[in-house]
């Protein structure tokens, strides 16, 4: 299981989040991890997970699978590699690879069989409410129009965050948000508002010192 509470970070696809960047961005998430002791994940693009799961002992994630079982399924994601290669859990749904929801139940369903944790992204507190339903460990609330701007989602849609708080109430998933994440303060008001973590990448994998930045977001868990 992920420790909450805790920051998760979403390589993407970002130059200086992946390959030889991935395992270097990779070690000064788990250096900050460990100093400050708090929880730090990282999401990587699946052909640097192997190598980073090497190379770190935070918990590394998959940014997507898909539902299939191992057999004829070219270019297919499988829960089976991700994890044979080191991850413990994977992003799914993420705005910037939605998934239709019936396949994505599926794929939920064939995460927990091969013990993966799943983090699912929604745009808003109604999806959240959709969704649930499949039981993901975590569902994280990234209202797509913030993602990759300077306004976090905790200051720009603070009623979103504790809409989606109140649609996973009773539920078994935790809640995540993301979304503009980039200081102390904006973690610090997730967490008041309910969330268990954040979900954030361009705060980090664009920043001239991630290790700065990354110690400022963790002094707001
Ligand atoms: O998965 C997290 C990501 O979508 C948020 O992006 O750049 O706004 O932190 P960003």
């Amino acid at each position: 299981m992920l420790k909450i509470p805790i920051i998760i970070i979403n390589f993407k696809a970002y130059d200086s989040a992946i390959g030889k960047n991935a395992v270097k961005l990779a070690k000064i998430c788990e250096k900050v991890a460990k100093k400050r002791k708090k929880s730090v994940a990282v999401s990587v693009s699946e052909t640097d997970i192997a190598e980073v799961s090497k190379a770190v002992s935070i918990p590394v994630l998959a940014q997507h699978i898909d539902p299939d079982e191992p057999g004829a399924h070219t270019g297919a994601i499988l829960a089976e590699e991700v994890k044979a290669v080191g991850a413990i859990g994977t992003l799914l749904n993420h705005s910037e690879k939605r998934i239709p929801h019936k396949i994505l139940q599926k794929t939920i369903e064939h995460a927990k069989k091969q013990k993966l944790i799943t983090i699912v992204c929604v745009k808003d507190n109604k999806e959240a409410a959709q969704v649930k339903k499949f039981k993901p460990d975590f569902i994280a609330v990234e209202p797509p129009e913030l993602i990759g701007g300077t306004i976090s989602v905790s200051s720009a849609k603070p009623e979103v965050i504790k809409a989606s708080k109140q649609a996973l109430k009773g539920s078994r998933s935790k809640l995540i948000v993301g979304a503009g994440v980039h200081t102390t303060e904006d973690v610090k008001k997730s967490i008041q508002l309910g969330a268990v973590g954040v979900l954030l990448a361009s705060g980090v994998t664009k920043a001239k010192n991630p290790e700065q930045v990354l110690e400022a977001l963790a002094k707001g868990l």
